[in-house]
């Protein structure tokens, strides 16, 4: 019986290896797009950006591309704002140079921080918004910090 008891515990711990999956940075359902690496990127700005008319605070990381070129991709992390402190984070933005052509070759998502799938959000408004910077390749941030 003792020796059954042995047979049958290794026989769980087979199938529980059998079934640990390698745990990918994206977990199970983190959408294929979302930049899984993009805190060990390159920080942009010096300072977290607190709007505190939006009630929002920013961080913005920039991927070791460096050039702003084709495969160049931002990251634009939100976060809430409130009395005084950021609190927690909203969503993380993406741009992601695809070429050229509308709205200067970028591409804009926002995902979900916990989930890493795409939010429902209309980009219609990333667009509206980035386009007041058009002569600045659709970008607030500096070019200086974005390059390197
Ligand atoms: C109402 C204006 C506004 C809207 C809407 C907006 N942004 Fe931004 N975005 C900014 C500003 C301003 C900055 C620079 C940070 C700052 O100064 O707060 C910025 C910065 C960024 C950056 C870093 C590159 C840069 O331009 O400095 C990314 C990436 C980004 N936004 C993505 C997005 C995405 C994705 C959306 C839509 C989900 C979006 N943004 C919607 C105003 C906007």
């Amino acid at each position: 019986m003792k020796i059954l008891g042995i047979i049958g515990l290794a026989a769980i711990a087979l199938v529980a290896c059998g079934h640990a999956e390698p745990k990918g940075e994206s977990g199970p359902t983190g959408d294929p797009d979302f930049p899984n690496d993009y805190r060990q990127w390159h920080q942009v700005n010096d300072q977290t950006i607190v709007r505190e008319d939006e009630g929002v605070a920013r961080e913005i990381f920039a991927n070791p591309q460096g050039d702003l070129g084709p495969g160049t991709v931002l990251v634009k992390e939100q976060y809430r704002y409130d009395g005084g402190a950021k609190g927690p984070l909203e969503f993380v933005g993406v741009m992601r140079r695809t070429g050229t052509g509308e709205a200067g070759g970028w591409s804009f998502q926002a995902f979900d921080p916990t989930t890493r799938q795409l939010l429902g959000k209309d980009s219609t408004a990333c667009v509206g918004c980035h386009t007041l910077q058009a002569d600045s390749d659709y970008l607030f941030s500096d070019r200086s910090a974005l390059t390197r």
